[in-house]
């Protein structure tokens, strides 16, 4: 099959991670026969010094022509140290998620039997994660009107949604429910937000239409506790974006490392492939970076072609660096193994068609 896929590879460690999960698409290319094409394009920082926009016009141009796109990360410390800077990177993956309606983030959260040890949390507790947060990605506070007044003593930032908003990601996050063990979970605070009463009213006269997935509700501060009290209990997760930043985060340390969480961003049309973590300034150019975040985007990114057989013999060459210990050194200290090791070894493994037979 023939794609065409966008990189935008971003700032920071982005392009080290971009580039190890390009490695991985080219072996599954070969392997299975696709012809993937890539179109490189700036965003972030790096666009900002290149166009003075962290999202040029050009940019989007690639991503509206292309089948999927594989972004890096976003972020420079030159910019969080300056809270009065104009132009920031982050706006630049903001407008690209807003302008192409990726209103559904999708983060799956796992602990991974092989590295059951590496959470700070204890074992017992951690034991047979797997859920899955539907993050509503282009709404919200996020996107609600903002003011800084002019003596620069007040601010604001609006928490807006509407019913339509909600019931789009709505019927995305119930249908993933039916599809996995039928069990929804709305993370709101509406025991104080009136946006949050709208999203459970939406959401329990939406779960109408799909009786057989059990729903239930929880605040957002009880559930930042159950997640790492019990996360097991959890199936789907949907929350609204500010909530969904934040819990996804948390999430991570189930896995182990912030290195690990991939995620998709879907809407309408096309559809936007990216690690959950930043663009880890410090580590930038020097090899340490764990690229399985970007890999796993990358699985997410061959299911989304329907390359079904494609994205499982990938998740299997990633388990299988984990259970060699074929790890960066956020994963095991003094790891000897860097970023394009790790890369090189989940490539040639996922590339290797006798490899998988080893299983
Ligand atoms: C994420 C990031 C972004 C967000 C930032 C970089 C704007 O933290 O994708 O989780 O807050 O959505
Ligand atoms: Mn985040």
């Amino acid at each position: 099959m023939k794609k065409k896929i966008a990189l935008l590879p971003g700032d920071g460690i982005g392009p080290e991670v971009v580039n190890e999960a390009v490695k991985c698409l080219d072996a599954i290319a070969s392997r299975f026969g696709h012809d993937f094409e890539y179109i490189e394009a700036p965003v972030g920082a790096i666009a900002i010094d290149q166009t003075g926009n962290p999202l040029p016009e050009s940019t989007l141009e690639v991503c509206r022509e292309a089948d999927a796109i594989l972004f890096g990360s976003i972020g420079d410390p030159k910019y969080d140290d300056d809270p009065t800077a104009k132009v920031r990177p982050e706006q630049g993956l903001l407008r690209l998620r807003k302008e192409m309606q990726l209103y559904t983030n999708i983060r799956p959260v796992e602990a991974y039997p092989e590295l059951i040890d590496q959470s700070p949390l204890k074992n017992d507790r951690i034991a047979g994660t797997d859920f899955v947060i539907y993050r509503e990605l282009t709404g919200g506070i996020y996107f609600g009107e903002k003011w800084l007044s002019e003596d620069q003593e007040s601010a604001s930032d609006l928490c807006l949604y509407t019913a339509d908003e909600i019931r789009r990601i709505g019927h995305l996050a119930f249908q993933a429910a039916e599809k996995r063990r039928k069990k929804l979970t709305l993370v709101d605070k509406a025991n104080v937000l009136e946006s949050s009463r709208l999203w459970r009213r939406t959401i329990t006269e939406l779960g109408k239409a799909y009786p057989d997935v059990q729903l239930d509700f929880l605040f957002v501060d009880n559930a930042a506790m159950q997640i790492v009290l019990n996360p097991s209990q959890f199936d789907v997760v949907l929350t609204e974006n500010m909530f969904g930043d934040i819990l996804s985060d948390e999430g991570s340390v189930i896995a182990g490392s912030i290195g690990l969480l991939a995620s998709a961003s879907v809407g309408d049309s096309t559809a936007l492939f990216e690690p959950i973590h930043g663009s880890f300034p410090q580590a930038k150019g020097l090899n340490i970076a764990n690229p399985v975040a970007s890999i796993l985007s990358a699985a997410m990114l061959l299911d989304h072609f329907n390359m079904t057989e494609e994205a499982l013999v990938l998740r299997q060459a990633v388990s299988q660096s984990l259970k060699q210990g074929v790890v960066t050194s956020d994963l095991k200290s003094g790891s000897p193994f860097g970023t394009s090791e790790v890369g090189d070894f989940i490539a040639d493994f996922a590339g290797d068609d006798s490899a998988s037979d080893k299983l």
